[in-house]
């Protein structure tokens, strides 16, 4: 009967309803394809738009950095307090059980060790391996201001334009030599000149004036790099400025791995990043995971 058979059709194809738009949390990925949006997602999480990634990718330039002598003992059992992590091929597949569930942001620059130019890096990684590794995105130091600062920018066009084509997103990461100042200024420089060469991701540090400019002014997520080892509540106070001015999370190693309590910080840190808790909120939580650490 074609006026049954038309009603119940009408209701099966909803011609009356929209196609479905998904609204896009990740800053600049609206144009993306599917599998950039995907790997991006597997970093930022889709509720809040933010990550708490865990750097340990240290090694690849200073060695058996404090707090990192044994990956498999000191970082392994963190990966899942993280949604990301950031590390080198050598230290996922040696280090790193392959059933983790974060997502993976693999290190595709080096060249010097801290004995050297840090600036005069190449590309360490093809990005057929990280196809292969399951990267969810590869991360590559530029040293804008630096003795080889359009070496490390073509490292990140040449990454970036391999991305595109495997559909592999690419952090470009701040490296502030230490002749230069960690000033909204520079930090605001460096940022956009990342996003515009076609990095999807951006990490820099903090800066206590104007980071909400420096994120304004970068059209895709700046996530913040944690820098050297501070006090816990410190470090949470500034996760927490940082996340509060715009950043989309942080990527955090030495607070963590060097805490007295690196599962606690871990925690500690998600509650900043993931549910804004306060920093004295935060800190209760890493005394308090201490605590129940200390009586188990
Ligand atoms: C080291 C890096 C690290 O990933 C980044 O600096 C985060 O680590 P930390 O919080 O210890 O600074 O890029 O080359």
């Amino acid at each position: 009967m074609a006026d049954l058979e038309g009603n119940s059709a009408a209701k099966r194809f909803h011609p009356d309803t929209p196609a479905a738009r998904f609204e896009h949390q990740i800053r600049g990925a609206g144009n993306l394809d599917w599998g950039m949006q995907n790997r991006l997602a597997r970093i930022l999480d889709p509720g809040t738009g933010r990550t708490v990634m865990l750097a340990f990718d240290h090694g690849y330039f200073q060695g058996p950095t404090s707090g990192l002598e044994r990956i498999d003992l000191n970082i392994a059992p963190l990966a899942p307090y993280a949604d990301a992590l950031m590390c080198t091929r050598g230290a996922l597949r040696t280090s790193i059980p392959p059933a983790t569930r974060a997502g993976l942001v693999l290190r595709a620059s080096g060249g010097p060790s801290i004995l050297k130019e840090l600036s005069d890096e190449f590309t360490a990684m093809t990005m057929a391996d990280a196809v292969r590794i399951n990267a969810d995105a590869v991360a590559v130091q530029v040293f804008v201001g630096g003795e080889h600062e359009t070496r490390s920018i073509r490292n990140l066009t040449t990454l970036v334009d391999e991305g595109y084509s495997a559909g592999i997103p690419v952090l470009g990461v701040t490296a502030v030599g230490k002749e230069l100042t960690r000033d909204a200024r520079y930090l605001g420089l460096a940022t956009r000149i990342i996003a515009e060469l076609g990095a999807q991701l951006v990490k820099t540090y903090y800066c206590e004036e104007g980071f909400e400019d420096v994120v304004a002014g970068c059209p895709v997520p700046v996530i913040m790099a944690g820098g050297k080892k501070l006090p816990e509540l410190d470090a949470l106070t500034m996760a927490s400025y940082a996340v509060r001015a715009g950043a989309a999370g942080v990527d955090m190693g030495r607070n963590i791995f060097q805490s007295s309590h690196p599962a606690a910080m871990m925690t500690a840190v998600r509650g900043v990043v993931h549910d804004d808790l306060d920093p004295a909120d935060a800190y209760e939580l890493f005394r308090d995971a201490t605590e129940t650490k200390a009586l188990a």
